[in-house]
């Protein structure tokens, strides 16, 4: 194969490289020329390369070396300017050149303030989970969601947000998942490009991380995940790549993991034959906090995160040392600086300094319901228990739903909510914040003639006795998760499976809301008339439900994450290393543990992660990747598909019911036996209406990666292709017959 017949993924090497941004996998063709028209990159490549040349001519080495090195703003010295707002890290400017000083704030789901630990009385708007974002399958949903985040960060004097959490999900205990954007590469990366474009649209800078398989909390520094590198390029590092590719994240951040053998920041694979030969990356790599072992700045990093003041670290005193030992020459040193410079200048960072303003909370609200309405999730509906008809007498159950609603999950990412936390619940880890949207009140004022009441579960008989004299229960059931900590299995805690037993015994016209971190099981499924899966869903999460309950808003949010049906169908049963870590070391050592042995992860779903495992090996999960019920019904037609070296589908899909509502239909198909997304249409469609809609499929998606060659192979044949509602249920099939095809890796 010659070098010169491997192309880009969409068209002839080296051509229109711009149009592919803009029309790649999983985005549609309507939808693509409606929200990824404009650059991601504030300004011109070779401007931003010009800047950063000249920058780096005039800068010291003194200047050069505080620039790849990022410090704890609580201990900095000389103390940050008052003005300085402290987040997690702080990286020195240079400003008599126009450097500016980098202000870094954690990160998806708004601007973090670890329960008000950071910036002692500061509020953001808490999004809702990144979780949740990935199931309004939504670019432009995502986009403006963290578009707004990004715009508050900045507001806040903040101008990187560590943003951008793309690992996959595949492990459904991990207590980060909440952060993530679900187990498919192809959605993920999608989706979490679109997040940066977000973010980024305010000249704040931001990551995305952490660079790579960082699948678990469970021993997260020490363990070794292993995977060949096929399995890996063709799931977890393409997930990173379409978000690189589509988001153009200022900065990546590498993991705290090894990954086959190498920690990730030291890991020459990932950082140098990876990000920067084979994608082409022209951004700089920072660490995760604590993350480095050695100045591996010829590995790749650019520059080392959070260290303490003493000039302690890789990239301080050691650094220097390692300059004047010859071990790390100057050239080393600028090459990273310029890396730093460059995407300060093409993010916007240089040309817009930061001006902190005023926020209009109830604005940004407004926005974080938006997006809780498109990822809220219904999982099953029977016999139309909901919307609520002609309910009178309601009895909402549990989650603290008289007061609010749990705003996020725990750790760096934690957001204080907009109006403070109304209830702040110690937990295993941190303490659960709610947010001031109370489910209760919200159905209240929506439904005036009904009588809303509130019981708070913790005597499942008293919840049963109250439930009989209902017309409908809503129980709300929780599930805090956080960084630092996998949850020990997927039941839900405290009890709550007997409690929606009980009331479910009591009274079957129950709807189950579940707030969690990720997928939990149901043993109580075939007793409850209805189940929404909410996720986190942020700061007017409790008026985004009952929004949903009422019919007020017709769900539209499709799983982005498998539902097991019990843990022993998962390709580990149970979690790696957990027997050793368990809870305690994690939430005592904030997830970094010393003194535990290291292990390996291994992950023998290799590139099948989620519903591609389950698919393989014919197991049926409890609800499907891309499950999610509608109050109206759509019906899939006239199915056409294009074959050759650029594949695409284009069928009709019909609103077949009596209300509006958006349908998220799904394209997959068989490589190698095995069932892979490879795109998706969301529409939305009046009652009766009708759309063609086209799906361009990236090739990428249909190929293997060939490790010797190293590039994308997709082996020429007939390949089988179908549209459907979930990762299992196929409404249209059709095959099409595709060329032989090398893409570059
Ligand atoms: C997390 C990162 C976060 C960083 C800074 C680390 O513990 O893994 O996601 O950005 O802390 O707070």
């Amino acid at each position: 194969m010659s070098q010169a017949t491997i192309t880009s993924p969409d068209q002839p090497q080296g051509t229109r490289r711009r149009r592919w941004r803009a029309t790649t996998a999983g985005c549609l063709a309507a939808l693509c020329s409606a929200s990824i028209a404009a650059p991601a990159m504030a300004q011109s490549a070779s401007a931003s390369d010009a800047w950063a040349d000249s920058i780096l001519k005039q800068l010291t080495l003194d200047e050069r070396l505080d620039l790849v090195r990022g410090q704890n703003p609580f201990t900095f010295k000389p103390k940050l300017p008052t003005e300085v707002p402290r987040g997690a890290g702080y990286v020195k400017g240079v400003p008599r050149l126009g450097v500016p000083a980098l202000v870094e704030s954690d990160a998806s789901v708004g601007v973090a303030n670890m329960v008000g630990g950071l910036r002692a009385g500061d509020v953001a708007t808490a999004l809702p989970s990144t979780v949740l974002l990935a199931s309004t399958w939504d670019p432009a949903l995502v986009e403006r969601g963290s578009a707004m985040i990004g715009a508050e960060a900045r507001a806040k004097g903040f101008n990187v947000l560590l943003a951008g959490g793309v690992n996959l999900a595949r492990e459904p205990r991990n207590g980060r998942n909440f952060e993530y954007f679900g187990e498919d590469p192809l959605l993920a990366g999608t989706l979490a490009g679109h997040a940066i474009r977000g973010v980024q649209s305010n000249h704040v800078l931001s990551t995305i991380k952490h660079f790579a398989l960082n699948t678990q909390e469970t021993g997260r520094t020490i363990l070794n995940a292993k995977m060949d590198e096929a399995a890996l390029r063709e799931s977890d590092l393409l997930a990173f790549q379409l978000g690189i590719e589509i988001g153009q994240p200022g900065s990546v951040m590498c993991a705290y993991n090894k990954i086959n053998d190498a920690h990730g920041c030291e890991n020459t694979f990932l950082l140098q034959d990876v990000l920067r030969r084979d994608w082409g990356y022209a951004g700089f790599v920072m660490s995760d906090w604590g993350a480095v072992h050695s100045t591996s700045i010829r590995q790749g990093l650019d520059q080392e995160s959070g260290t303490t003041p003493g000039d302690v670290g890789h990239f301080g005193v050691k650094l220097r040392a390692a300059l004047a030992a010859g071990t790390v020459t100057e050239a080393d040193v600028d090459r990273s600086v310029r890396r730093i410079l460059r995407s300060m200048h093409a993010t916007g960072l240089v040309d817009h300094p930061m001006a902190p303003a005023p926020i209009d909370y109830d604005a940004n609200g407004r926005v974080a319901q938006d997006v809780a309405e498109g990822g809220i999730v219904l999982l099953k509906n029977k016999n139309k228990l909901l919307p609520i008809a002609a309910a009178r007498r309601i009895l909402v159950v549990g989650g603290h739903a008289d007061v609010g609603m749990l705003a996020g999950g725990g750790g760096s990412s934690q957001v204080n909510p907009v109006g403070g936390a109304v209830l702040k619940v110690p937990a295993a880890f941190g303490k659960r914040l709610y947010s001031g949207s109370s489910p209760v009140l919200a159905l209240r004022q929506a439904l005036p003639g009904a009588t809303v009441t509130f019981d708070d579960g913790s005597d499942p008989r008293r919840a049963a006795d109250a439930a009989r004299a209902a017309d409908l229960v809503v129980l709300v059931a929780e599930q805090y998760t956080t960084e630092t900590m996998d949850v020990k299995d997927l039941n839900l805690p405290d009890n709550q499976n007997e409690l929606i037993a009980a009331v479910a015994d009591a009274n079957p016209a129950t709807a189950v809301v579940l707030v969690t971190g990720g997928p939990v099981l149901m043993p109580w499924l075939d007793k409850v008339g209805a189940v929404l899966e909410a996720w986190y869903p942020g700061q007017r999460g409790g008026d985004a439900i009952a929004r949903i309950l009422t019919g007020a808003v017709n769900p539209s949010g499709h799983l982005a994450m498998t539902f097991p049906a019990s843990e022993q169908q998962l390709p580990n049963p149970t979690i790696p290393g957990y027997e050793m870590a368990g809870e305690t070391l994690h939430r005592d050592q904030y997830g970094l543990p010393k003194d535990m042995k290291p292990f390996v992860a291994s992950y023998p779903e290799g590139a099948n992660t989620g519903y591609r495992w389950y698919d393989k090996n014919g197991t049926r999960p409890l609800f499907a990747f891309g499950h999610g019920l509608s109050y109206t019904s759509f019906a899939y037609r006239d199915l056409r598909a294009r074959g050759g070296a650029n594949p695409s589908l284009t069928f009709t899909i019909a609103n077949t019911g009596k209300r509006a509502g958006a349908d998220v239909a799904q394209a997959y198909a068989r490589v190698d036996g095995v069932k892979r997304l490879v795109g998706w249409s969301r529409v939305d469609l009046k009652p009766g209406e009708r759309r063609r809609v086209s799906v361009t499929i990236d090739p990428r998606l249909l190929a293997r990666f060939d490790v010797a060659a190293n590039n994308w192979h997709v082996a020429a044949g007939t390949y089988d292709l179908e549209v459907g509602t979930d990762a299992t249920q196929a409404q249209l099939k059709t095959k099409v017959r595709l060329d032989d095809r090398r893409i570059k890796p």
